[in-house]
């Protein structure tokens, strides 16, 4: 194909290196943002201005003023699971497919959260720093005590992908599941999930631990705030690595500082990064890791294939293999 022919394309930001990207250079001009920090909104105004197709990230906002600029626009791919940075119904309106990276990272976020459940349950970061400020100086009974995992209950908010797959390394470690979700799961799958459905209300009393798993909408935004910390134990350890802002974060600091919950550990703050001086960042019952409950090799590639296979779809006018906004098709 002459360059004159071929499709333009924007990514905005560097992938893992995947045979994909070759594929994608045999029938596009493809440009990436190399810089480490996100491209401004003001230069995806000017970029969507002359492409075919957009690669974007959850950092990306895409919206309705930024779609009515892009008069070549064919289609957006999403490297991520979670679309709520992009106006999908002004997608639709007009007529772009959205793509997103659904299943590959459902086991590297299971296992994130799962991580930083035990890291909370058992104070390790903590434990870490107490080791290297030089304060081990012997063994006491009393050192360091956190919760067991065996014979507690975790709480699930959303049981969908990521919600089942926390379900099911919870079983390992004799928990008692209840979850919450839009949607009552089918009584065979609960019965094999081993999960109980419960109110929220319910949930967030009877829980030990507390797992985010919804998506983020406006149903779901602060759905953690003041009146949910309130119904929860002062022993409960929340846990998110959905979205930060389905936690009122200031309602969540409260929380924290008096001691109305033992402890939370975050991969993803409301906003992002956290600011330096949030005052999250000075207590010891809060663990936060940088949103990176993706962050394997293997599944960092699998999503930019799955990425990239949507972007190549959408330029080729074929449907995309994972589509957010698939009534275009219908
Ligand atoms: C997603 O995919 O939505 C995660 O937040 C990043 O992997």
């Amino acid at each position: 194909m002459s360059p004159a022919n071929l499709a333009r394309v924007f990514i905005t930001r560097r992938l893992p290196q995947v045979d994909e990207l070759e594929q994608l250079r045999q029938i596009a001009v493809v440009e990436t943002w190399s810089e480490r920090q996100p491209p401004t909104y003001s230069v995806l105004l000017e970029k969507v201005k002359s492409i075919d197709g957009l690669l974007c990230l959850l950092t990306d906002s895409i919206d309705r003023q930024l779609l009515e600029i892009a008069p070549s626009l064919k289609v957006i791919s999403q490297m991520a699971v979670g679309y709520d940075n992009i106006d999908i119904p002004a997608a639709t309106a007009r007529g772009v497919p959205v793509g997103n990276t659904p299943g590959v990272l459902t086991n590297a976020t299971a296992d994130l959260t799962w991580a930083l459940l035990m890291a909370a349950a058992r104070r390790i970061v903590e434990a870490q720093s107490f080791v290297r400020g030089g304060q081990w100086l012997t063994w006491e009974p009393t050192l360091l005590l956190g919760a067991d995992l065996s014979g507690s209950t975790l709480g699930i908010v959303g049981l969908g992908r990521i919600g089942q797959a926390v379900a099911r390394r919870a079983r390992g470690f004799d928990m008692k599941i209840l979850y919450y979700s839009r949607h009552r799961l089918e009584p065979s799958l609960e019965e094999s999930l081993g999960v109980e459905y419960a109110e929220l209300k319910t949930l967030l009393s009877e829980s030990d631990f507390i797992s985010l798993h919804t998506a983020l909408s406006a149903e779901t935004y602060h759905l953690i705030g003041d009146r949910q910390f309130q119904l929860m134990k002062s022993s409960a350890i929340l846990i998110n690595t959905a979205r930060g802002s389905i936690v009122d974060s200031q309602a969540l600091y409260q929380a924290l500082s008096t001691n109305q919950i033992a402890g939370a550990a975050l991969d993803v703050t409301d906003p992002e990064p956290i600011p330096m001086d949030s005052p999250l960042l000075k207590l010891d019952n809060v663990i936060i890791t940088p949103h990176i409950g993706s962050a394997s090799y293997q599944t960092r590639a699998k999503m930019a294939q799955m990425a990239i296979n949507n972007l190549i779809a959408g330029l080729e006018g074929k449907r995309l293999p994972h589509c957010v906004n698939d009534e275009l098709y219908r």
